[in-house]
Parts: structure tokens; sequence; C-alpha cells
């Protein structure tokens, strides 16, 4: 399979079999890095990672990655570049595919990244927009594979704003995938009619399928994964913290979710999580709100069920096998 020069925004553009392919090339990077065999076959070249939204994985795993592979990189943080302030997207992408074999963006629309790839002339990663986290994707795709040693069949639950980045793409990936993927929510929340409808278009060619519903304890009810995220995302407003909570506590990932699901469920979240409020925004949020945890219980989230910090270490072997695979090292 050659990925050479494609750039990767979304999974809707690439086919089971290239998502299945880079899930192996995945798993075989992993396996490497554990034995410790280098594979640094892209030596000499770099890469800019650009994000216009903070970061902890994403960031870390496309500098490990890309330094693993023998790249260099550079780190453009959220105010530090002239992207979209002083100068266009178009420019920005025709300036650095002059420099970089590679460029990785995290920000808001998906039309941004989109129009990055247009301009750049090197492969375009996706790093999270509003619209969609794909790179997310093939880690929670991986850790699920290792812990089932399948994906076709699997029933995964998204309980949350599933009209956003991770719901989008779980829907998405599932379909692609062959796996049953339901979005539990209230129906404000539910994803846009158009991109179901093209999911249900990918389900009926894997043999996978959509459900929609309000309802936590059908939805849940012998479930393999439950999945959730933050209720309010990186560059939405203050205001509407009051709402999703209000709407989204009935949503909660609790010890009761996780028994009706079954002991064979587990349990994955992109992270950063606010299973408890001690830090930062957290603390502002118990004290306004006097709660002590929002989309997951500290019990599950530290349950032998929760399988989060599989997912996190994936990020970095599935964003490596993107940039070995798309830069033609493979
Ligand atoms: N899951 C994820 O994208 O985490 P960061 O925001 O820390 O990159
Ligand atoms: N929905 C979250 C995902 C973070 C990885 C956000 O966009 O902030």
């Amino acid at each position: 399979m050659d990925l050479t020069g494609r750039s990767f925004l979304t999974l809707k553009d690439y086919t089971p079999e290239e998502i299945t392919y880079l899930l192996d090339l995945s798993a075989l990077l992993k396996e490497k890095k554990k034995k410790g065999i280098r594979v640094d076959t892209l030596r000499g070249r770099n890469v800019a990672l650009i994000f216009e939204k903070t970061s902890t994985r994403t960031r870390c795993s496309f500098e490990v990655a890309a330094h693993d592979l023998g790249m260099g990189t550079t780190y453009l943080d959220p105010s530090g570049s002239q992207i979209g302030k002083k100068e266009s997207i178009a420019d920005t992408a025709r300036v650095l595919g002059r420099m970089y074999e590679g460029i990785e963006y995290r920000g808001f629309g998906q039309e941004i990244v989109e129009e990055l790839a247009k301009y750049a002339g090197v492969p375009v990663w996706n790093g999270l927009t509003n619209e969609y986290h794909p790179t997310q994707m093939l880690a929670d795709m991986l850790t699920i594979r290792e812990h089932f040693g399948q994906l076709k069949g699997i029933r995964l639950v998204y309980l949350g704003d599933a009209r956003y980045n991770m719901g989008n793409s779980y829907m998405v990936a599932c379909s692609k995938l062959g796996l049953h993927y339901t979005a539990c929510a209230p129906s404000k929340y539910f994803p846009d009619q158009k991109l179901v409808d093209q999911c249900e278009e990918y389900a009926e060619e894997s043999g996978g399928s959509i459900t929609l519903t309000e309802n936590v304890t059908a939805a849940t009810r012998g479930a393999d994964v439950i999945c959730t995220d933050v209720w309010v995302s990186m560059g939405e407003p203050d205001s509407v913290w009051e709402e999703r909570i209000q709407d989204l506590s009935p949503y909660k990932v609790t010890a009761d979710v996780m028994k009706n699901a079954g002991s064979q469920a587990v349990f994955l979240h992109c992270l950063p999580s606010f299973h408890d409020l001690n830090t930062g925004i957290g603390k502002k949020i118990h004290e306004k709100y006097g709660l002590n945890d929002m989309e997951v219980t500290d019990e599950v989230f530290e349950s032998k069920q929760s399988l989060v910090f599989d997912e996190a270490e994936n990020r970095m072997h599935t964003i490596k096998a993107v940039m070995a695979a798309t830069l033609g090292a493979f």
C-alpha cells in the first residue's frame, strides 16, 4: 500500500483497507520501539507543527514520533506565528511547504486544514479541528483492537456532545471499520444528518451500524466500549458551561453505566478529562457549580476497565505511522 504524499485530514478520505494498513503499521512500529529497534529512515527531514489550540498528547506524539523517525521539528505555538493573523493560510502553507516535508495543524475549522493541504504541496496532518480528530481515532481503534483482537462487530457507545470532533470522528471510524456505533446524548447534540447519511453508507459496506439515542440504559447495555469526552471543548465560549452541565449530566460515565455494559466493557477517553476537578479550569468549575467530576467519575477513570493510558500511548505510535506512511518511509 502506498500512501506517499497523501494528507491526513479526516478518515472520510481513507478506505477501510488504508486505515487498517495504518493500524498494522502502527502495531509494527510500536513493537519495534518496545524492542529498541530504531526506525529512523526519515533522517534529515523536517516537519512543522502548528498549534492554534493547546495540546499535551498530540504535540508530544508528533515530536517524539518525528524524532524517532530521524526528523527535526518546529513547534509553532498558539501565539508564536503569523498564521491567521498577519498572514493567510494559503501563504503560510506555501512558505512552510518550501521548508518542511510535512505540516501538522491543530486549530479551528476543518476548512483551515483543507486550505493548508491545498496549498502546501506536502502532506498535511490534522491534529484536531472543531469537526474531526482523525489521529485520535487511529489510537482508539488500535487500543480496541489490541484489547479485543478485532474491530468488526465491536459495540462502541459515545456519551456526550456527539456533534463535535470526537463524536463525529467515532462515527466515521466505526462505520468505516465495521463497528456498531451508538451516539447517546440529548437529541440537540446528535451529529449533523448529512454526516450521519454518509456514515450510513460506509456502515452498509463494512457491516457496521449507527444508532442515535437519548436512552443511556438501552444504549450501554452489553456495550464493549464506552467512550466520552469533555462537555465543553477548546475554543468554545465559557457561556456554554451551565447549559452543558445541565444537558449532559445524565450522560456521565458512572460505575452504573459500566455495570450495565458488563464486565467485558472497557472505557476510553481521549483526554484531558475532568474526572476530578482539582486542577486549573476544573477547580473553577468545582467552585462555581459544586461538582466533583464531570463527564466521567474518578471511580471509572481509575478502574481496571479504563484503558485511557494505553490509548494515550497509542497516540504516538499511530501518529508515527501516519507520518512514516505519508512521507514514504514504508
Ligand atoms: N487527546 C488529545 O488530543 O490530547 P491533547 O489535547 O493533549 O493533544
Ligand atoms: N473535544 C475536545 C477534544 C480534546 C482532545 C476538544 O476539542 O477540546
